[in-house]
C-alpha cells in the first residue's frame, strides 16, 4: 500500500476517472451478513455506472433536506442538551423520517466503525445495528433503505469531528473569531476525514491500492490562489453534502459557543458581587 500525502497529487488521483474505489461486492446475498449486504448496496464502494446511479438517488434525497431546517433542529437539540456528537445523526434521521431518531446515533456509531473496510471486532453487533437501522428507516425497498442509512453513517463521525475540532479551536482563540472561520480553519488544516483509499492503474498492469491523505501539505500552494481544501474530497465521489454538513455544524458550534459565553458572563457577575 502506498501513501500519497501532497494535496495536489491527492487531488489529481481523486479527479482521475481511471482511479476506482475498492468494491464491496456480495456473491450470495442470501447467505451474506447484513453488514456485507449494506456495504454492497451503498454508493461508497461501487464504481462506474452503478455509482453514478446511486449518487443521483443520494442527491435527490439530499435535495429534499433543507439545510436551514436541519440547522434549526440542530439548535433545538443543542439547547436541549443533546450531546454535540449525537446531534448530526439525530437531525438527519428526523428529517429523513426514521423512527426513534434520538436512539439511532449509538447504532450508527457501531456501523460507522465497520463501514470503511468491513472489518470489525464485533460482527454480531454490527449486523444487529444494520438490521435495526433498516427497520427504523421505515422503507422496505432494499436499495432505498440502504442509501438512507448510508447518509446517517457517512455524516456521523465526519460532522461530529468537525464540530469537536471547531469548538476546541474556539476555546484556544480569541472569542471574536467567527464560527465560519473556525469551521474553515478545521477543514483546511485538520481534515475530519483524514484519509480515503483508491485503486490506481499500476505501471506494469493491474491496480495498486493507495491511501490518500486529505490533510497533507499543499506544496503547490501559491500566494495568488486559495489553499487547496480536500476535506470534502474532490471529483465525482466528493462529499455530496457539504452544505448540509456545514449548516448542521455551524448551528451546533454557534449555539454551544453562545452557551459557554453566557456561562462565563454569569461567573463574572457572581465574582463581582
Ligand atoms: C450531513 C453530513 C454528511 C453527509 C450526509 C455526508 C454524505 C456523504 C456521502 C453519501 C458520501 C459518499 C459519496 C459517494 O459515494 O459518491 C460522502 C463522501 C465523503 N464525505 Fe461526506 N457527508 C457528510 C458530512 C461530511 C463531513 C463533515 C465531511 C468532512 C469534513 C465529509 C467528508 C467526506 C469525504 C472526504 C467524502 C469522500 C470520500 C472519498 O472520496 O472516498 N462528509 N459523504
Amino acid at each position: 500500500m502506498i501513501d500519497i500525502i501532497e494535496r495536489a497529487a491527492v487531488e489529481r488521483i481523486l479527479v482521475d476517472p481511471a482511479s476506482r474505489v475498492p468494491e464491496a461486492s456480495v456473491a450470495a446475498r442470501d447467505s451474506a451478513s447484513p453488514l456485507t449486504v449494506f456495504r454492497a448496496e451503498v454508493s461508497r464502494f461501487v464504481n462506474g455506472a452503478e455509482h453514478d446511479a446511486r449518487r443521483v438517488r443520494l442527491d435527490a434525497l439530499l435535495d429534499g433536506l433543507d439545510p436551514n431546517a436541519l440547522a434549526a433542529a440542530a439548535v433545538r437539540h443543542a439547547l436541549a442538551g443533546t450531546p454535540a456528537g449525537r446531534i448530526p445523526v439525530t437531525v438527519l434521521a428526523e428529517a429523513l423520517g426514521f423512527t426513534e431518531a434520538s436512539a439511532l446515533p449509538t447504532l450508527v456509531a457501531t456501523v460507522a466503525s465497520a463501514y470503511p473496510t468491513g472489518e470489525t471486532t464485533d460482527p454480531d453487533a454490527a449486523d444487529a445495528a444494520v438490521i435495526a437501522l433498516f427497520e427504523a428507516s421505515g422503507r422496505t425497498d432494499p436499495d432505498e433503505r440502504a442509501l438512507r442509512v448510508q447518509l446517517l453513517v457517512q455524516a456521523y463521525a465526519a460532522t461530529a469531528t468537525l464540530v469537536e475540532r471547531a469548538l476546541a479551536l474556539a476555546r484556544s482563540q480569541d472569542g471574536a473569531v467567527s464560527t465560519r472561520t473556525l469551521l474553515e480553519s478545521v477543514l483546511r488544516d485538520d481534515s475530519p476525514v483524514p484519509v480515503t483509499r483508491r485503486l490506481v492503474p499500476a505501471e506494469r498492469g493491474g491496480e495498486t491500492l493507495v491511501v490518500l491523505h486529505l490533510d497533507g501539505a499543499d506544496c503547490e500552494a501559491a500566494a495568488d490562489r486559495p489553499a487547496r481544501i480536500l476535506a470534502f474530497g474532490a471529483g465525482p465521489r466528493a462529499c455530496p453534502a457539504p452544505h448540509h454538513a456545514l449548516a448542521i455544524a455551524a448551528a451546533i458550534v454557534d449555539t454551544l459557543r453562545a452557551d459557554a459565553d453566557r456561562d462565563e458572563e454569569t461567573v463574572r457577575h457572581a465574582d463581582t458581587r
